[in-house]
């Protein structure tokens, strides 16, 4: 039975992944959560599998080394997948530090450690265990309006927010392991993922809040910034093929192919909930395209995302099978079934945080 040891669980994309992974393995392996529970994780995403016999929560910091050591002294790790991060850009503009201390340090700490559990003493690897790094397309900045340029695993890589810089630095430091110590590894960079247990600070989780509530839909500058919208399921596919076919050392990209503008974004949320919303829900009153506000841009905001996936999809067969006017009515139902998740996310913290970042704007 392998045994995963996955960081950053607790939050969106990690939890999807974990739900993912016991649906297509069941009771074949073995899942190790480490997630310091920021205000970004959340056991609640977890609650119908964490009584699992082959599941364990774990609450420690990803850049404790000395309880991270611990975790691989104690379990026999066979893959590590490396979720755990700031992952906010906005906040990243705020407050920089907290970014370089989890995103860079921490990717080190847990490079260290999985190093030391599996290194031979001729400097191999142990056969058969594997680490993923997984990154963003942020790492590679920003691409012209013009449709025809995409962002290739060779494209150069030049962040610009502080979040990207640091993704950028941590994927750096894999390579670096890669390079220097045949460390098995894979660094994947996936686009913008939506979905289920999405924390309302992004794009399409706030919008879909907002919008139910009658509350106001903040569309930084000219709302004509694109991104490359991807159904997180589709991305907890990917990570797992690359971890089990991919080439160890090597970088895959992963990406919807999807590249909307932010304003389209709102609008096709706006359509879906009024076609969602049931006759007589007095919700249908408040949705409604009025609310669209523009507000200050986003410093330093990347024009354009869009990649390439190309490489994962001859190599590996993967293939983005959501199509995204699926995955969000997928999306909003989750939301409407989950209404106590989002009242719980977006209570206490949440007002404050909401009311700081667009105070200015
Ligand atoms: P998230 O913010 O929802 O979750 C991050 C998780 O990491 C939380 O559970 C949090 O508690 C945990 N965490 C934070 N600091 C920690 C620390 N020091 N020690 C242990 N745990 C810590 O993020 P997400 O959107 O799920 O993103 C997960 C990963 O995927 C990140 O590495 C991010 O860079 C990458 N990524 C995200 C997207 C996206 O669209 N959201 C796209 C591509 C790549
Ligand atoms: O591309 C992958 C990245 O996607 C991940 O690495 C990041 O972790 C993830 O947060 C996401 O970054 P973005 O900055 O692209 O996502 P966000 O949802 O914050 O914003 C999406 C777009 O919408 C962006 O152009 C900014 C804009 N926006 C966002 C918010 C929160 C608005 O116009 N209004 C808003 O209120």
């Amino acid at each position: 039975m392998r045994t995963y040891l996955v960081t950053g669980g607790a939050g969106f994309i990690g939890s999807n992944y974990i739900h993912y992974m016991f649906k297509k393995y069941d009771n074949e392996i073995r899942i190790i959560n480490v997630d310091k529970l920021t205000y970004a994780g959340n056991l609640e995403n977890l609650k119908d599998i964490e009584n699992r016999e082959n599941y364990t929560f774990i609450k420690a910091d990803i850049c404790d080394s000395e309880a991270i050591g611990k975790i691989f002294a104690e379990n026999d790790i066979d893959r590590v997948v490396h979720f755990a991060a700031e992952s906010h850009v906005d906040r990243s503009i705020k407050n920089p530090e907290v970014f370089v201390q989890t995103n860079v340090l921490g990717t080190a700490v847990m490079l260290n450690a999985a190093k030391a559990a599996w290194e031979l003493p001729d400097g191999t690897f142990r056969p058969d265990k594997k680490f993923l790094h997984v990154s963003t397309d942020e790492v590679y900045g920003s691409l012209p309006d013009d449709d025809s340029a995409f962002f290739y695993e060779t494209s150069p890589i030049d962040p610009h927010s502080p979040y990207s810089a640091s993704k950028a630095s941590s994927d750096m430091l894999v390579k670096a392991y890669i390079d220097t110590y045949h460390f098995p590894a894979n660094i994947t960079n996936c686009s913008n993922n939506y979905g289920p247990y999405q924390f309302p600070e992004k794009l399409i989780p706030l919008i879909i809040n907002n919008a139910l509530q009658g509350k106001n839909l903040p569309v930084y500058g000219d709302g004509k910034n694109v991104r490359d919208w991807l159904y997180v399921e589709d991305h907890a596919k990917a990570i797992d093929m690359v971890q089990e076919q991919g080439k160890l050392g090597e970088r895959y990209n992963i990406g919807g192919h999807n590249e909307k503008q932010n304003i389209e974004i709102i609008h096709i949320i706006l359509e879906t909930l009024q076609e969602m919303l049931p006759e007589g829900d007095p919700r249908k009153e408040l949705v409604s395209e009025k609310l669209i506000t523009y507000v200050t841009d986003r410093k330093g905001h990347d024009r354009r995302y869009a990649i390439a996936p190309d490489k994962i999809k001859a190599e590996i067969g993967w293939y983005p099978e959501t199509m995204f006017k699926d995955g969000i009515k997928l999306t909003i139902a989750w939301f409407f079934e989950h209404e106590d998740w989002m009242k719980n996310v977006t209570s206490g913290d949440y007002q404050k945080y909401y009311t700081d970042m667009y105070k200015d704007r």
